[in-house]
């Protein structure tokens, strides 16, 4: 909700489609849910269950790449998969859909991005894949959402 909640402040920016992003910050993370565990790596799991109910496509790959996926699933083993089942559409707000996720806290707080990283660290000990992906990532991340901070100047909450 709390993603949601961000994605529906920048929507109001335009320049893309917001419904499309709100809709994905409402279910990008839907493949945690244990009944869709299948590869056990939540961006895939949640874009082929959403893919099997026939959702929009673009919506499809906004989940399946949300929030620089590609780097856990290449620490996972799974990259191969996720870009032959889901080769990113870079016309897509990928972007703007990490921007929401990295500055929404666990509770649905807002934070900033060296928080929301801080936050997760605390969450998987030393050595957690979570815990790498986060060291690899958070160079692109932090820079992904500072260039949204700038492109889209939002209204304070
Ligand atoms: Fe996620």
């Amino acid at each position: 909700m709390g993603v949601a909640r961000q994605a529906d402040r920048l929507a109001s920016a335009g320049g893309f489609d917001g419904d499309l992003l709100v809709g994905a910050a409402w279910l990008h993370d839907i493949g945690y849910a244990s009944q869709l565990a299948d590869t056990g790596f939540h961006p895939i799991d949640g874009a082929r269950h959403l893919r099997g109910l026939g959702a929009d496509e673009r919506l499809v790959n906004l989940v399946a790449h949300h929030s620089c996926a590609r780097i856990e699933a290449r620490l996972r083993g799974v990259d191969a998969l996720l870009e032959q089942e889901f080769p990113q559409d870079m016309s897509l707000p990928h972007d703007e859909l990490c921007f929401c996720d990295q500055t929404t806290g666990p509770d649905g707080e807002v934070l900033d991005v060296i928080e929301r990283l801080a936050e997760i660290r605390t969450r998987y000990e030393d050595g957690h894949v979570v815990r790498q992906f986060v060291d690899v990532a958070e160079p692109e991340l932090v820079a992904t959402v500072r260039r949204i901070e700038r492109a889209y100047p939002l209204q304070p909450r």
